[in-house]
């Protein structure tokens, strides 16, 4: 329990110092394939749900980018508990959506919405920085609806051999390097890669999905296995 809480409070404070710059290096540090990611997430959400306006949460929003990605289909609920990136995070949303889009601080595992309250729970690089992945699946399951749907994009490592030693390579000897210097904060960008590698691969993320309550649950690996996104329903 307190090793829990210890991550928490290591990933919170992460993510506070690293806020100003996370946009850009989000961007940067993915050639800017995070934007398709995070699109390939809306497409194929919205394959599984009826024409018309739905109830999206979106689980460890951060700067709100999936929110706004999101907001073309309904109203959408982005909660984080770093408020530094909520902050930034509202200045966008501010700026820019179809439907409401409301930020709010709160923990993923345990998410202050009553059950069967949603169509749609998302959530984009979240699910390996908890202190408890199964416990934040079972909050998303407990408030989406019967025949909601669930997105969840994250890291991988690519599958062909050659490209997962040119990934490893940029990811632990390019990426914390260049991460730091952009951001002005040692530590979290060399923290990134560790926690890609010691995260479950999709096969396993699928089992734990379904162990949380979902049914048909799909995998897809985006560029090369780089990013894997997993949809399933209620
Ligand atoms: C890598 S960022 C991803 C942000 C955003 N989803 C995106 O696609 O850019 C991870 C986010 O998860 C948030 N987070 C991590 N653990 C959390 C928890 N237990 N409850 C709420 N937010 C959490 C962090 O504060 C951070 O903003």
């Amino acid at each position: 329990m307190a090793e829990e809480a210890e991550k928490s409070i290591r990933v919170r404070k992460m993510f506070g110092a690293i806020a100003g710059r996370y946009d850009f290096l989000n961007h940067f540090l993915s050639a800017n394939f995070d934007r398709f990611w995070r699109q390939a997430c809306v497409r194929e959400v919205a394959k599984r749900l009826p024409s018309g306006i739905s109830r999206i949460v979106d689980v460890g929003c951060g700067t709100a980018d999936l929110s706004l990605a999101f907001s073309g289909m309904g109203p959408v609920f982005g909660c984080d508990f770093c408020q530094p990136m909520l902050r930034i995070g509202a200045e966008k949303v501010s700026k820019k959506h179809i439907h409401p889009i409301s930020l709010l601080g709160a923990d993923a595992l345990a998410l202050p919405f009553f059950s069967e309250s949603f169509d749609v729970a998302v959530s984009a690089f979240v699910l390996r920085n908890l202190s408890d992945m199964d416990q934040g699946l079972r909050e998303m399951r407990r408030i989406l609806r019967p025949g909601g749907v669930l997105g969840i994009l994250d890291f991988g490592i690519p599958q062909n051999s050659m490209m997962a030693g040119l990934y490893r390579f940029y990811f632990q000897k390019i990426l914390p390097k260049l991460g730091n210097l952009i951001s002005g904060v040692n530590g979290p960008y060399g923290y990134l890669p560790n926690s890609v590698e010691s995260f479950p691969p999709a096969g396993e993320l699928k089992r734990m999905i379904e162990d949380a309550g979902f049914r048909d649950v799909e995998y897809r690996l985006l560029t090369g296995g780089v990013a894997v996104l997993l949809v399933a329903s209620c």
